[in-house]
């Protein structure tokens, strides 16, 4: 099953923001297969973005993706990554629909409150980068033939 790698940056813990953004993965379906909260180092900031090396705001980005705890989760489900990446909405919360995580809970691009894995080959970089493969936890939910509707 599909895994995608989703953060909550400094900005939405500070806000006490953790239980809802969950919250919002759990009633779709998703199933929380690896969670930890960190203070990631400059460093490894600049790992996570560096797809983003060349733009002018990745210095402020990754000292600000450094400035205290995140929340990092794994979360496993059909359509996992592109569905994830629907209920956080647009990158500027200016332009994410009301409904979606950034667009009910942020207001500005910089403190736009949570990550998601952009696609398949990223999901997966990332969840290798975030966690050891010990720290990942399959399992059966009994939800699941209720939300698959298979047996
Ligand atoms: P992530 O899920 O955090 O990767 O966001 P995204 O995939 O929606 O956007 P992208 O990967 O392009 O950018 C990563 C992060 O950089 C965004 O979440 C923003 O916090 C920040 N960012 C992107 N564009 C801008 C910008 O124009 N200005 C500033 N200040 N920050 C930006
Ligand atoms: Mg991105």
């Amino acid at each position: 099953m599909e895994r995608t790698f989703i953060a909550i940056k400094p900005d939405g813990v500070q806000r006490g923001l953790v239980a809802e953004i969950i919250s919002r993965f759990e009633r779709k379906g998703f199933k929380l297969v690896a969670i930890k909260i960190v203070v990631p180092s400059k460093q490894f900031a600049q790992k996570h973005y560096h797809d983003l090396k060349e733009r002018p705001f990745f210095n402020g980005l990754c000292d600000f993706l450094s400035s205290g705890p995140v929340v990092a989760m794994v979360w496993e489900g059909e359509g996992a990554i592109t569905y994830g990446r629907k209920l956080i909405g647009a990158t500027d919360p200016q332009k994410s629909e009301p409904g979606t995580i950034r667009g009910d809970l942020a207001v500005v691009v910089g403190r736009n409150i949570i990550h998601g894995s952009d696609g398949p080959e990223t999901a997966k970089d990332e969840i290798n980068l975030w966690f050891k493969g010990e720290e990942l936890v399959s399992y059966t939910s009994n939800a699941e033939k209720w939300i698959y509707g298979v047996n």
